[in-house]
């Protein structure tokens, strides 16, 4: 295991962002943008782009459909710092590193974080293309990027509540914003699954007993270091496909990735929405 890092370095990181985008203030909002919604970047103005390479600390990612860099702008009349692309515990790196982006937000001043996914429906009312505000997550991997030493910078309990984590707050706004916009918002959990081999259908009846709507391979490690750093989070997932044994049919990749671009628009409507109330 690589040795996490300590404070200093997210300052470090923060620092070099904050330089290179000129910021004067906190940004209003992060995004992590999921699979086939990258996209999202373009919508921004005014825009700085910097490849996570250039970034002091920052790791960086390998999937080749999914760019590797943050893009600050502006949007809806408010600043954002956008991450096309991000870290996935299947692509090799350590939970915590996974999770290293939103300690960077935190120490950026950033106050709302948006985290976006593509999902397996486990929830058979579900149908590929549902956009679901995530309530909560199952983790069965004994892993956490809190794991080793605390950083009391973030929070100085060793311990923390995760309650709250998928923010009840922001849901509310979400929910309002996908009325408004008429888009159909469902609700459901989030069975959080390692990769990154999907999962066989007897793994997904157990997700489903116990209570899972939605699997997926992301957002979890980012998720607990929000509600580490006291960051309040929104998680909108979008069904990409049935979970395995479901429909029968073969997951492919490619679905994933088509589906998710056949929701960018609406997905678009619902996240810049968001942005302009919070
Ligand atoms: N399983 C895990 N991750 C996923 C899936 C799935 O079925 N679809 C999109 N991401």
């Amino acid at each position: 295991m690589k040795t996490p890092a300590k404070y200093g370095a997210y300052v470090e990181s923060a620092e070099y962002i904050r330089r290179i985008c000129k910021m004067e203030s906190a940004p209003d909002a992060a995004i992590i943008l999921g699979s086939g919604l990258g996209g999202y970047a373009d919508e921004l103005a005014d825009t700085v782009v910097i490849p996570y390479a250039d970034i002091p600390n920052f790791p960086t990612s390998t999937v080749s459909y999914q760019k590797g860099e943050l893009v600050y702008g502006k949007i809806a009349g408010k600043t954002v710092l956008a991450m096309n692309g991000r870290f996935h515990f299947y692509e090799g790196w350590e939970m915590w590193e996974c999770a290293y982006p939103v300690g960077v937000f935190k120490v950026l001043g950033v106050n709302t974080l948006i985290v976006t996914n593509a999902s397996g429906g486990i929830n058979e009312s579900y149908r590929p293309g549902d956009l679901v505000a995530v309530t909560d997550h199952i983790k069965l991997s004994p892993d956490s990027p809190l794991r080793g030493p605390n950083i009391p910078e973030f929070a100085s309990d060793r311990f923390f509540d995760m309650q709250n984590a998928y923010s009840r707050e922001l849901r509310a706004v979400a929910m309002a914003v996908a009325a408004e916009v008429h888009i159909k918002l469902r609700t459901g959990v989030y069975g959080y699954m390692t990769g990154p081999q999907y999962e066989t259908p007897t793994e997904i009846r157990m997700l489903r007993m116990l209570g899972a709507d939605l699997v997926g391979m992301s957002t979890v490690p980012e998720i607990i270091m929000a509600a580490k750093c006291g960051l309040p989070a929104l998680c909108i997932s979008c069904v990409t496909n049935m979970a395995a044994g479901i429909t029968g049919a073969a997951i492919t990749e490619d679905e994933v990735v088509e589906t998710g671009k056949l929701r960018a628009e609406s997905f678009k409507a619902l996240v810049t929405g968001i942005i302009s109330k919070i």
